[in-house]
């Protein structure tokens, strides 16, 4: 992530994907005018691009650290809600045989709210600047491959690893991709997730474990690495 280089629009996704990238003074103007302003212009105008761009790659580092441990050189991954992906990137670019397919939604909503969405209408990313910040980092087009949640057909693969950092159940009900994910993956395979409910998932899969956990953040959510759903019994 060293050479990482925004433009302002990169730098507006990056803090509208992790808000903890946020100055005091934005959020205390999120509060004020209210949540179409700082979508729309503040997280815009009003961002220091170079610091978010230094914070960001930093929060990825960490964030490769903690999944370093399922990976393997030649995996399939499927990363799920990946946001301008700072973290795929940097699997793709320290396991260049590994290949990444991209399930995301290429709309920005004009007042995100950052809760529970049960009907999954809220959007912040924009696939065109995903892939290229992709290119930017010179991943070659055989690594990844990049599909529209809202119109392209998923692929009949089997993946080894899913990722879903601060997305699926986390944000929306993860019975969207539940029938997606049981054909898709195998009993060796991990799925990787957030949320608030990790006990739920015991009833899911044989093998569950917590992987990180966010003490002081509004959602106190854990990070689960589930494997092996209970289907294969
Ligand atoms: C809080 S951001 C997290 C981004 C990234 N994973 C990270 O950790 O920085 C949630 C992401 O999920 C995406 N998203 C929302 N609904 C989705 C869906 N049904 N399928 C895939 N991605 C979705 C949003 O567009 C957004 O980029």
């Amino acid at each position: 992530m060293k050479n990482l280089k925004f433009n302002r629009e990169m730098a507006q996704l990056a803090l509208l994907q992790r808000i903890e990238l946020a100055s005091p003074l934005l959020k205390k103007l999120r509060k004020i005018f209210g949540r179409y302003f700082f979508s729309k212009v503040f997280s815009k105008y009003l961002i220091d691009v170079e610091k978010i761009t230094k914070e960001y790659s930093r929060l990825m580092m960490d964030e490769f650290s903690i999944i370093l441990p399922f990976l393997k050189p030649n995996q399939k991954i499927l990363s799920i809600g990946s946001g301008i992906g700072g973290l795929e990137i940097e699997i793709m670019k320290k396991f260049s045989s590994t290949k990444i397919t991209f399930i995301e939604k290429s709309y920005i909503s004009n007042k995100i709210k950052y809760g529970w969405d049960e009907s999954n209408n809220e959007g912040y990313n924009k696939l065109s600047i995903l892939e290229d910040l992709i290119k930017m980092n010179r991943i070659s087009k055989d690594q990844y491959s990049i599909i529209d949640y809202d119109k392209g057909k998923f692929p009949d693969d089997t993946f080894d690893l899913v990722i879903s950092l601060y997305s699926l159940d986390y944000h929306y009900d993860i019975s969207i991709y539940f029938e997606y994910l049981k054909k898709t993956t195998n009993e060796n395979s991990y799925i990787i997730f957030d949320t608030i409910r990790p006990n739920y998932f015991e009833n899911f899969f044989k093998n569950l474990s917590i992987i990180k956990e966010d003490i002081d953040t509004v959602h106190k959510s854990k990070r689960i690495a589930c494997n092996n759903f209970k289907k294969y019994d």
